[in-house]
């Protein structure tokens, strides 16, 4: 049984042929999604968020996009600083990052 406190999925553009095509592919959300995994470790969260990469949620014009459940928080145009800073705030304090979600 799964018992991670929050599910986090980030596009990464994927498609169905395991390709990467896409904005937020382009904008690096691959590597963010290295950088969350990193801050997860180092705060010793990991056995409490499960992250997933995913395809296209269809707003990339606001990408890289990020979503958080199980409150279902939206986060858009995702950078280095906002993973640490939703790492900080929503991931380990519980309080989702208002003027980071769209
Ligand atoms: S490619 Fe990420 S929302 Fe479209």
């Amino acid at each position: 049984m799964v018992s991670a406190k929050y599910h986090v999925f980030i596009c990464t553009s994927c498609t169905l042929n395991g390709q990467q095509r896409g904005f937020c592919a382009k904008s690096g959300s691959p590597e963010l999604v290295l950088k969350l995994m990193e801050e997860l470790e180092d705060r010793g969260l990991s056995a409490d968020v499960m992250v997933n990469n995913t395809g296209c949620f269809g707003i990339c014009n606001r990408g890289p996009i990020m979503v958080v459940y199980p409150e279902g928080v939206w986060y858009g145009n995702l950078d280095e600083q906002a993973i640490e800073t939703i790492c900080e705030e929503h991931l380990e304090a519980g309080h989702p990052v208002e003027r980071l979600r769209i």
